[in-house]
């Protein structure tokens, strides 16, 4: 057991590997070829999310930018939304091998087996408009830390719950809206395949959790990692952090920037709908519990 929890550290679980190992790519690129719906695409444009997703002119300190600034801060956001699609696909492969290794029956392996190839493929739909390999010095997001912590250190029946039915429920929200105003329609088609896929893994989780009584340990896991998973939200802040890369901002425009955005409204819109999602599971005292630690209440 020790030995897999080595292996399923942060860096195999998210980062990628130092060295390509040519004869396992061309194989793996061989099975895939049956999988995926799209091809490798050329000439990417930089910009795939912009105003319409972001609505930044809103915010004065942007409008004041030269074009160029406002086309890097674009770009910028774009890659992030890879990134951050890219980064849980891979996850999603070592949380599929730790739940086929946890499994009790045949039925439950078999089932992850398939959650673990359909991750494999959607990694690979991400990657044919990828012409970059994410470095997560720069394209990091929080949300990844308590994901690859929970898939290394949580209980089986926990993954259940933050796993599989809050992350892959925020995943399917993420997806729906990066879909929603994407301006490449072959990454439109992507999302939806992949929304679908996702749909099926959040729902079996939804199905498996309500024949569950959790222990104690398990019910403080679930309440701690609910809890980072809605702090790294809370911190994120893709919009503000890009924003100041080109151009650092003084107090007074940062505080102007997040009302001009409607910043707080935004994050207390998502945070009701994480909200939602989790009463779909909690047959105990959790979304109590959660809203006594203030955790769905943002506030700048
Ligand atoms: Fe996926
Ligand atoms: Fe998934």
């Amino acid at each position: 057991m020790s030995d897999m929890k080595n292996r399923l550290n942060k860096e195999q679980t998210l980062l990628a590997p130092k060295l390509e190992n040519i004869k396992f790519k061309a194989l793996l690129d061989n099975a895939l070829a049956n999988y995926v719906v799209s091809e490798k695409h050329n000439n990417i444009p930089g910009i795939l999310w912009g105003e319409e997703r972001y609505q930044l002119e809103r915010a004065s300190s942007f409008r004041k930018l030269k074009q160029v600034q406002k086309d890097n801060i674009y770009t910028h956001l774009s890659r992030s939304n890879l990134a951050l699609s890219w980064y849980i696909e891979r996850s999603g492969h070592n949380y599929g091998a730790k739940m086929i290794l946890l499994s009790d029956t045949q039925e439950e392996k078999s089932l992850y087996a398939l959650f673990v190839a359909e991750e494999a493929i959607h990694q690979r739909e991400f990657e044919h408009f990828m012409d970059f390999v994410p470095d997560p010095n720069l394209y990091w997001h929080p949300l990844l830390d308590p994901l690859a912590e929970a898939i290394r250190e949580a209980e089986r029946e926990t993954c259940l719950y933050v796993i599989q039915v809050l992350l892959e429920g925020f995943g399917i929200g993420l997806y729906t809206s990066l879909k929603e105003n994407c301006r490449l329609p072959e990454l439109q088609r992507v999302y939806t395949r992949i929304i679908n896929d996702e749909a099926k893994h959040h729902g079996s989780g939804v199905i498996l959790t309500h024949s569950l009584t959790p222990n104690d340990l398990v019910k403080d896991q679930v309440f701690e990692y609910t809890r980072k998973f809605i702090q790294a939200l809370k911190s994120a802040d893709m919009m503000g952090k890009t924003l100041q890369r080109e151009k650092k901002l003084t107090n007074k425009e940062r505080t102007n920037f997040y009302e001009e955005i409607e910043y707080e409204k935004f994050i207390n819109l998502r945070l009701l709908k994480l909200r939602s999602m989790l009463q779909k599971v909690d047959n105990w005292d959790l979304i109590d519990r959660l809203e006594k630690n203030n955790v769905f209440k943002y506030t700048i």
